[in-house]
């Protein structure tokens, strides 16, 4: 029996088998708590999400580019206005940059309201001869390493969906009060960027912009609307299916059940198995769905997962974001690039030049002399991003965006970039619990760099 002829429900996936989920002490607290979140407004609209997999289906033609970025994890003390603002802010820029270089349009979709839980390699470690439960995200538990921190408590679903509402609102409002208003860039600065070494280059972008758009006003006799508001989407990794679950709802006028927790969900390389409840609980939505895809991805697996996800082969479904490392990407991406195109099973390929580039590293000198610490260099990110550059054009395959890991804040989380950060640099602005995020100069310097590719 194929997939597509089983039974599906937002609750089918409980008979498969489900990695990566919180083991919960208390079942009726949890259950009380998705009775809640079940209750609860949703946070996105079906008309959202279709206009958003219209968008995916114009940049997997080559219509459009995506840029998908944001934190590794969202905090919840990082729900405030300025985190949030500043998040905008980056990805602004860099859109800015890629209409600039690319003459594309950009659909811009943040790794945000919602991105609270984490896939971890362990389930448990062990600090000081006692095993705990690994942190899981805000969503899940708590970093401080003590029994009680790290003891999933389900009460954090209802605080995490609380913070997806409150960020989205102030997201949209900022975005409906004329924050991403194109004829007011300079309002999009950030306090640093004036001391970058990039300072110069994105002035006199946003010059040139600012020129064609009055010249284009001129001509057109008025303000072009348009240019006032930009859209945001949210996306963040499913990975709770309780939680996700209790989002998925039937709307009036329209067929089919929608994840309403986020635009974009994506499953991870951990929990992406084709026979798993990850799958089978993606198989069932109308949203558009993303899929890592990562160097022990097989060429099987991979056109299964799109088979199951797409038999109709529906276009804007199916996003599937590569993750190879610089190193592995040459190797290992062609043959499934190749092998998709021949299926010809419509699918969204994007590159995320982070997962594939994490390494540890021991400092020498400054704070952290002599302990491990998560890095990734700028220079392999950007490796990793020309080669799927060059790989989709050398196939002929467009490639539809970019997922990046980034902060709008000055962290020293990644080394290297136009100010040459070194290991011994890290420990003085690492803020990130999980992934070490781009800083703000880095992620715009990536934009400028993709764009001239
Ligand atoms: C992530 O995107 O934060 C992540 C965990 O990615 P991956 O599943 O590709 O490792
Ligand atoms: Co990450």
């Amino acid at each position: 029996m194929s997939s597509s002829d089983r039974a599906w429900s937002p609750q089918s996936w409980r008979a498969y088998p489900c990695r990566q989920q919180p083991v919960y002490p208390d079942r009726a607290a949890l259950e009380r708590v998705l009775a809640e979140v079940g209750a609860l407004p949703p946070l996105v609209t079906s008309y959202e999400i279709e206009s958003l997999k219209a968008q995916l289906a114009e940049a997997a033609r080559g219509e459009r580019f995506i840029l998908w970025g944001g934190d590794c994890a969202e905090s919840f003390a990082d729900c405030n206005s300025s985190a949030i603002a500043a998040k905008l802010k980056i990805l602004l820029q860099m859109s800015l940059v890629l209409v600039h270089g690319m003459r594309k349009r950009i659909t811009r979709i943040g790794r945000f309201a919602g991105q609270y839980a984490k896939p971890r390699s362990a389930a448990t470690e062990t600090i000081d001869g006692v095993e705990l439960p690994t942190y899981r995200g805000d969503n899940i538990n708590h970093p401080e390493p003590t029994a009680a921190a790290r003891a999933p408590d389900p009460t954090l679903l209802l605080r995490g969906y609380e913070r997806s509402a409150l960020t989205l609102n102030f997201v949209r409002s900022l975005v409906d009060g004329g924050f991403a208003d194109l004829h007011h860039p300079e309002n999009w600065d950030l306090e640093f960027v004036r001391h970058s070494p990039l300072a110069a280059e994105y002035q006199r972008m946003v010059d040139s912009i600012g020129e064609s758009l009055r010249f284009m006003e001129t001509l057109a006799g008025g303000t072009i609307a348009a240019m006032q508001r930009v859209d945001f989407y949210t996306s963040h990794e499913l990975l709770v299916l309780d939680y996700e679950s209790a989002l998925t709802r039937q709307v009036p006028r329209r067929d089919g059940w929608f994840n309403l927790s986020t635009h974009l969900p994506w499953i991870g390389v951990r929990t992406g198995a084709p026979d798993g409840a990850h799958l089978e609980f993606c198989r069932g939505i109308r949203n558009p769905v993303g899929v890592k895809v990562g160097p022990d991805t097989t060429v099987e697996a991979l056109l299964s997962t799109v088979r199951t996800l797409s038999p109709d082969g529906e276009e804007g479904r199916v996003v599937l974001v590569t993750r190879f490392g610089a190193h592995r990407i040459g190797r290992a991406f062609p043959p499934l690039l190749r092998a998709v195109r021949e299926s010809g099973m419509p699918v969204v390929w994007v590159c995320d030049p982070m997962h594939g580039n994490t390494e540890t590293v021991v400092p020498a000198a400054g704070a952290w002399a002599g302990k491990s610490v998560k890095t990734r260099k700028f220079a392999h990110v950007l490796a990793e991003a020309h080669q799927a550059i060059e790989i989709h054009r050398g196939e002929g395959v467009p490639l539809a965006g970019v997922h990046v890991e980034l902060t709008g804040e000055n962290v020293t989380e990644c080394t290297g970039g136009a100010r040459g950060l070194t290991d011994d640099d890290l420990s003085r602005a690492y803020r990130s619990q999980v992934d070490p995020r781009l800083n703000y100069e880095q992620a715009l310097e990536l934009a400028m760099l993709i764009a001239r590719a």
